[in-house]
């Protein structure tokens, strides 16, 4: 009997509670199916990927930033970079397949699933900010001066 007391307070608790602090928390949607979400634990930002697309959020569920991964002209008989001698290659959407938060360097590393699942490093503020894309060595965008350290591990 003293449980049930017990799980009704905390049920009438829960009732007076939800509705006052719920008023403050934003909702987020995706216009496309969501594949990952990482947090960062130390700015208490989200990071959701998406199909053809990538958001930064903050703790209240804000859009702080955002970008659009695809979708991209890209088929897998072709080896990347994938150019015009491609003949097969077809707007093709690009599913997010993995994303990991790089604290130590504040960068934000991004997989999709085209161009055979080519990552990228992207600003942990600033997410629309590609710091370093490679599509096999092809071609190369690299931003700020300590190329090489950010390079190790990806070339
Ligand atoms: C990332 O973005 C922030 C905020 O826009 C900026 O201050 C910082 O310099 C950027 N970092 C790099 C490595 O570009």
């Amino acid at each position: 009997m003293e449980r049930w007391r017990s799980w009704q307070f905390a049920l009438l608790s829960l009732a007076t509670i939800l509705p006052s602090s719920s008023k403050n928390v934003d909702s987020f949607s995706s216009d496309t199916l969501i594949n990952n979400v990482v947090a960062d634990p130390r700015s208490g930002r989200l990071y959701v990927g998406a199909v053809n697309h990538l958001y930064q959020l903050a703790p209240d569920l804000r859009i702080e930033s955002r970008t659009e991964t695809g979708p991209k002209r890209d088929n897998r008989q072709c080896t990347p970079p994938v150019t015009d001698a491609c003949e097969e290659a077809v707007d093709t959407d690009n599913h997010n397949k993995l994303m990991l938060v790089q604290e130590g360097r504040d960068t934000l590393v991004v997989c999709g699933s085209v161009y055979r699942g080519i990552c990228s490093l992207r600003n942990l503020s600033a997410v629309q900010q590609l710091l370093y894309f490679s599509d096999s060595k092809g071609r190369e965008v690299v931003r700020g001066e300590r190329r090489g350290e950010r390079l190790r591990g990806w070339g």
